[in-house]
């Protein structure tokens, strides 16, 4: 953080211990410490945590501004610059800003797309049985986050190089754990640096770049015409400053982006699975009949008009908010609700903290899928559901991750039984470095006997 920032001393500050503030509650769990300090402080707190500062805005004043008045008052440079500095990769689309940012998006924008989920939607189903197969070869029982994990980056795999995935568990794996470890230290602060030269953290590492590094050389013989790469080759011949870590970062970048919110996202959808009977039971309902109509897992369009289905994936995201703030610094002084900010002071944008609102999702802390069907809507409120941020940065793959997030789960809930490995036993959140659970929830998958005819049998592994 900028030193030479004056401070707003009437900016309340969050409950906290002398020397470390509040960086205990912050670690253990910041999603439900700003939850608190929000109901306590108001809109606006400033959170200490050792050495480290940030103010929150939050609320939906907070979402209007970051997207209408202010939206000329943040940059995310310097939230994400140490991650740019540390891999010289400056052209990371999250830490850019202004004409720039707009230009580099604008290349990627075609191949993030719903539709692209969509076209290959019998392909997803085919890459969820084989990785279902894959898992319970050796038993039943699995870690939900490490299946998740590979399902995710599996089905990304497909999707970015329009290739047959070759993603093993193992690979998935080291992505996620040299992610993992990248961000708490870099993004974070929340671990030393000395981390980047323990033999864990090289191992991931090499892991992680041998799969970047086939990947590049596959595209580099025999260039793609289409999709993610097709883009990032693109712009490595004609944008100026294109750096060989900005070319690695690009190799890396759509898988990091999607572990840790769909592969998360799923982890958590499956505990709810094993632990709201009713809810899931009206959704395989659902799913049964739907199957039973169609011959088949309908086409992504129906799933989407599935209100169970659309309901219990939406609910995942706004309970369960993976991204549940936008990290930003002021780019100028400005005031808001009643406080000034000064320029340079590092900023969380609280987006997700109207999911927590009474006025917009009543009964907020009930799991509720019908909250989004016809009748009620309520994530169609303005600015009332972030889960994929606002403003320029809003997730560039939201669209095909809903996409990709119903068709994993009608396969998953149509084509196997799912219950808790340890019935009972409840897991809690963790951040690691995003909310998450650990590897020790563990579902037990098993192929389900019912009558229920699958036209998709063609894609069948
Ligand atoms: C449930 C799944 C997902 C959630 C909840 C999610 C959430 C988010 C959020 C909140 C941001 C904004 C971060 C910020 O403003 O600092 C973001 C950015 C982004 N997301 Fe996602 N995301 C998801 C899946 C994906 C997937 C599957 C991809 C594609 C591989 C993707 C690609 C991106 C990209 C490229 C950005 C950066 C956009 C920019 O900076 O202009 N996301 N995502």
């Amino acid at each position: 953080m900028n030193e030479n920032v004056l401070k707003d001393p009437t900016i309340p500050v969050a409950d906290g211990v002398p020397l470390l503030g509040s960086a205990v509650s912050m670690l253990r769990n910041p999603l439900q410490f700003l939850r608190q300090q929000q109901a306590k402080q108001g809109p606006v707190f400033r959170v200490k945590a050792g050495p480290r500062e940030l103010v929150i805005l939050s609320g939906w004043d907070a979402v209007k501004f970051m997207n209408e008045d202010g939206k000329d008052c943040f940059v995310s440079n310097e939230f994400w610059g140490k991650l740019t500095r540390f891999w010289q990769c400056p052209h990371f689309l999250s830490a850019m800003d202004g004409s720039e940012h707009i230009e580099v998006r604008r290349n990627f924008k075609s191949s993030m797309v719903r539709g692209a989920a969509i076209e290959r939607q019998e392909d997803i189903i085919r890459i969820v049985r084989d990785t279902v197969a894959s898992y319970t070869e050796q038993g039943d029982t699995v870690s939900a986050r490490s299946l998740t994990r590979t399902l995710t980056n599996s089905e990304l795999f497909l999707l970015m190089t329009g290739n047959w995935p070759t993603v093993e568990p193992s690979v998935a794996r080291s992505i996620a754990e040299y992610q993992r470890i990248t961000f708490n230290v870099l993004v974070l602060g929340k671990w030393p640096r000395l981390m980047l030269l323990s033999p864990w953290y090289l191992w991931h590492k090499r892991q992680s770049f041998k799969f970047v590094r086939e990947l590049q050389q596959q595209f580099e013989t025999s260039p793609p015409t289409s999709g993610f790469f097709k883009a990032v080759m693109d712009i490595k011949g004609k944008m100026p400053g294109f750096t060989p870590g900005d070319y690695d970062f690009m190799f890396l970048a759509p898988f990091w982006a999607g572990l840790d919110t769909l592969g998360a996202g799923l982890t958590f959808l499956l505990r709810e699975v094993v632990e709201n009977p009713q809810a899931t039971a009206r959704l395989i309902t659902e799913l049964d009949q739907a199957v039973l109509e169609h011959g088949g897992i309908p086409d992504a369009e129906t799933l989407r008009k599935l209100p169970e289905l659309f309901g219990f994936c939406m609910e995942i995201l706004r309970l369960y908010p993976v991204a549940f703030g936008n990290g930003r610094s002021a780019s100028k002084d400005f005031e808001f609700s009643g406080y000034k900010i000064k320029k340079g002071e590092n900023l969380l944008v609280f987006t997700t903290s109207t999911h927590f609102d009474e006025a917009f999702f009543p009964n907020p802390e009930c799991f509720d899928p019908r909250r989004y069907d016809k009748e009620h809507n309520q994530h169609r409120q303005r600015y009332a559901f972030n889960p994929f941020g606002r403003g320029p940065h809003i997730c560039l793959g939201a669209g095909m991750a809903e996409s990709m997030m119903l068709t994993t789960v009608a396969t998953l809930l149509s084509e196997y039984n799912i219950s808790a490995a340890e019935p009972g036993k409840h897991y809690d959140m963790i951040f690691d470095p995003s909310p998450t659970l650990s590897d020790r929830f563990k579902v037990r998958i098993q192929k389900r006997h019912s009558n229920v005819p699958t036209d998709n049998s063609k894609t069948s592994g």
